[in-house]
């Protein structure tokens, strides 16, 4: 019974993300998605959020499932029994930094990590493009899922709103 762990922020979640995990929940018997909590940098989707829409985009792949984590990631792997970390590789630029990530994974703690190649139609997907067209009212329609496009659209226009404007009531 083989165990990957797909790491990452998901605030939100986006096709590309999903693209990696369903390509890795068909070479390992279990999937799980560990939605890393990071105090240092501020979101737009409270964990809990991304949680839920994490979870409601996987809810068609059975071997999936969602899970979060406030630490080093190398110690939910020992603790959960994972065999390999599997990230997505977008392009070169994302090369040294998580093959930094990965070497310093495997010295800790002797966790393997898998850099899967995204789909080339995905190579331009972030999370933080994706944050900002939709702050500004851009088409993110085909960048996620139909769960985290609703939820996109409503904080936009929960933003927009009077009442949340500094210095209305
Ligand atoms: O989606 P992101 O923000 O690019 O994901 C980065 C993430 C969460 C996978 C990485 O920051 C991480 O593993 N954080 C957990 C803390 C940790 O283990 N840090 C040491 C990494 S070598």
């Amino acid at each position: 019974m083989k165990k990957a762990v797909c790491p990452g922020s998901f605030d939100p979640i986006t096709n590309g993300h999903l693209d990696v995990i369903e390509r890795a929940s068909h070479l390992f018997d279990e999937v799980v998605i560990a939605v890393l909590v990071n105090n240092s940098k501020s979101s737009l989707f409270t964990i809990e959020e991304r949680i839920v829409l994490a979870r409601d985009c996987v809810k068609h792949l059975p071997n999936v499932k969602v899970d979060m984590w406030s630490g080093l990631l190398v110690d939910y792997c020992r603790e959960n029994k994972v065999d390999a970390i599997v990230k997505g590789l977008r392009a070169v630029s994302d090369f040294d930094y998580e093959l930094q990530m990965a070497q310093m994974n495997l010295q800790l703690k002797g966790v393997d990590t898998l850099l899967m190649a995204t789909k080339p139609a995905y190579s331009f997907l972030s999370s933080s493009l994706v944050r900002e067209i939709a702050r500004y009212g851009g088409d993110v329609s085909k960048l996620v899922p139909a769960g985290v496009l609703s939820e996109l659209i409503r904080k936009a226009k929960d933003s927009s709103s009077p009442s949340s404007q500094s210095g209305r009531s």
